[in-house]
C-alpha cells in the first residue's frame, strides 16, 4: 500500500473532480508498468483511508476505470488491472529509484532532493565545445561498436588506475552506460535464478533496482562508522549460498561513511576465502569533501576479487552516460556478452568526450568537491534553523545529507512534503528491508535559491504533518 501511495504521488494536483484526477493517475501507473496486469489493488476503504479522500472519491475512480476495461472487481477478490480484453503487460519489479528519473512520473514544479543528478561543469561542456569537426569525421569514419568501449578510453582508464597504484590492463576495462549499467550487469549476472547478493543496510536505491529486476535475493547487512560489519559479513557468507557482495567503501551512498582500512582488509578477506566477488562501486568516491580519498577496494587485496564500478556522472556530469568496470579480462569477457545484447555498446561520441576529459579529472574533482561542501554547510543552516527537530551527522562527502526525524514515517511524510512541492527519498527506499522509515535521504546539490525554498517547503510540510500525525497541538492563536 505505501509502494502504491508514493507512487501515486501529488496525483490531486491539477483541474478536474477529484476521482478523475485518481483514475488519470491510475491509469499512468498502469500504463507505465508500476501496475501490470493482475496487479491487486487496495480495497475502496483503505486506499481512501491512506489517500485521507471520501470513499466516494476512490469507488468512482474505480468504476470509471472498470467502465473502460482497465480494472476489474470480483466478489471476494477485490480489485485488480484486467487481464483480459486489453494488452497492459507484467507489472516492472522496479520501484525503488527516484520516481523523477521516469518520465511519468515527473516532479512537476516540485523541487526534487531525492535524487542527485548534479550539473555537468562548465568544464565538461568547455571540452565538448573543443571536440573538432575532424574528431567527429574521424569517430563516424571508422565506425564498429566497440562492445567493450573506445579502445583509447579503455586504455586511459586502465593507465590512471595503474597511475593510482593499482595495476591495470586495458583488457580489464568494460566502459558502460553510467555506473548503474555496470551494477546491472553485475547483478544480472550474479543475481540471476535468484542468486543471492549483500548489499550494505541501507543501500544505494538503484543497486536495489538492478536486484529486484535481475530477481535477485537481497540481504542487506548492517553497517557501522568503520563500513560493512565484519561479523554480519562472515556469518552471512556462512549461512548463505551468496554470490556476490556490493558495497560503497568510499563516500556511501547514502551516509557518505568511509570504509576503514581494517574493515577493507576484512572484508576483502572473507570475501576472497569463501570464494564470492566483491563489487566495490566508487562512483561517489571522489567527493570527499575534506581529505583524499582511499584507492578503491581492489587495491587492498592481491586475489583479483574485487570488482570496481566507476562513472564520470558525479564530477563530469552525469548526462555523459560513461562508466566502466575493473575486473580481471575472464570476468570482463562474460560481462561484455550480457552488455552486447543490452546496447551492443555505449555512444562514442560521450566516449571521445570522456576520454578528453580525464586528464582533467583531479581539477574538475577540486571545483565540486567545493561546490558540494558549500551546499552542504547552507542546506545543514537551514535545517538547524527551520527543523531543529531533525538530525544527522555531517556527511564526509556526496551529495547527500541522511536525516533523521523525531517521529514519524518518512513514507508518509514524504507525501507531506511532496504536497508541499518537494520531492525527498524516504530512508526505506535504501533498504533491502524496508528499515530505516525514520530516516529521510536528502541531496543538496541544487542551486542555493531552490535549496532556501525546498528547506522552507519542508518546514512548512513538517508542521502540518505533525499536527496531522498527533504529534503536535494546534496552535491557537488568540
Ligand atoms: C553509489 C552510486 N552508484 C551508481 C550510481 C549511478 O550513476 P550513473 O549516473 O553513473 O549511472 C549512483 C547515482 O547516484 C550512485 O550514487
Amino acid at each position: 500500500m505505501n509502494t502504491l501511495v508514493s507512487e501515486l504521488g501529488r496525483w490531486s494536483a491539477g483541474h478536474g473532480p477529484l476521482y478523475q484526477r485518481l483514475a488519470e493517475r491510475l491509469r499512468t501507473l498502469v500504463g507505465s508498468g508500476v501496475l501490470g496486469t493482475d496487479s491487486k489493488l487496495p480495497s475502496e476503504r483503505d486506499l481512501a483511508r491512506a489517500l485521507e479522500v471520501s470513499r466516494t472519491t476512490v469507488i468512482a475512480a474505480y468504476r470509471l476505470l472498470r467502465e473502460e476495461g482497465l480494472l476489474e472487481s470480483a466478489r471476494g477478490s477485490g480489485t485488480r488491472v484486467a487481464t483480459a480484453g486489453r494488452w497492459v503487460g507484467p507489472a516492472v519489479p522496479v520501484a525503488v529509484t527516484p520516481a523523477t528519473k521516469l518520465i511519468s512520473t515527473s516532479a512537476g514544479d516540485a523541487i526534487d532532493l531525492s535524487g542527485a543528478v548534479i550539473p555537468g561543469l562548465d568544464g565538461v561542456s568547455d571540452e565538448a565545445l573543443r571536440l573538432s569537426p575532424a574528431d567527429i569525421r574521424g569517430l563516424a569514419g571508422q565506425f564498429d561498436y566497440a562492445p567493450l568501449g573506445l579502445p583509447a578510453l579503455r586504455a586511459a582508464i586502465a593507465t590512471r588506475y595503474t597511475q593510482g597504484g593499482l595495476p591495470t590492463g586495458p583488457g580489464q576495462i568494460l566502459v558502460t552506460t553510467g555506473g548503474q549499467q555496470a551494477i546491472d550487469l553485475l547483478f544480472t549476472l550474479f543475481g540471476r535464478d535468484h542468486g543471492t547478493i549483500i548489499t550494505e543496510n541501507p543501500t544505494y536505491a538503484g543497486a536495489l533496482d538492478a536486484a529486484s529486476a535481475a530477481g535477485a535475493t537481497v540481504l542487506g547487512l548492517p553497517v557501522d562508522g568503520e563500513g560493512l560489519r565484519t561479523r554480519a559479513l562472515s556469518e552471512a557468507l556462512d549461512r548463505t549460498a551468496a554470490r556476490l557482495v556490493y558495497v560503497t567503501a568510499t563516500c556511501h551512498n547514502p551516509t557518505a561513511a568511509v570504509m576503514s582500512t581494517a574493515r577493507r582488509h576484512d572484508i576483502t578477506r572473507l570475501a576472497a576465502a569463501a570464494g564470492v566477488p566483491v563489487v566495490d562501486d566508487t562512483t561517489l568516491a571522489d567527493l570527499l569533501f575534506d581529505a583524499d580519498s582511499p584507492p578503491p577496494l581492489a587495491a587492498t587485496t592481491e586475489a583479483g576479487t574485487v570488482v570496481t564500478v566507476g562513472s564520470l556522472s558525479k564530477l563530469c556530469w552525469a548526462g555523459l552516460r560513461v562508466g566502466w568496470i575493473r575486473a580481471d579480462e575472464h570476468l570482463i569477457a562474460r560481462l561484455a556478452r550480457l552488455k552486447v545484447v543490452t546496447d551492443l555498446g555505449s555512444s562514442h561520441l560521450s566516449q571521445l568526450l570522456a576520454l578528453r576529459l580525464l586528464p582533467g579529472l583531479a581539477e574538475l574533482g577540486v571545483v565540486r568537491r567545493r561546490q558540494l561542501a558549500e551546499r552542504y554547510e547552507l542546506m545543514a543552516d537551514l535545517l538547524r534553523d527551520q527543523l531543529p527537530g531533525w538530525t544527522w551527522e555531517r556527511p564526509r562527502g556526496g551529495p547527500f545529507l541522511w536525516a533523521r526525524l523525531p517521529h514519524g514515517d518518512t513514507g508518509e511524510f514524504a507525501q507531506f512534503a511532496l504536497d508541499h512541492g518537494v520531492r525527498v527519498l524516504p530512508g526505506n527506499r535504501t533498504s533491502p528491508d524496508d528499515s530505516f522509515t525514520d530516516h529521510l535521504r536528502l541531496s543538496f546539490v541544487l542551486e542555493p535559491a531552490q535549496l532556501r525554498t525546498a528547506v522552507a517547503r519542508l518546514a512548512e510540510a513538517w508542521a502540518v504533518f505533525q499536527v496531522r500525525r498527533g504529534h503536535r497541538p494546534v496552535e491557537v492563536v488568540v
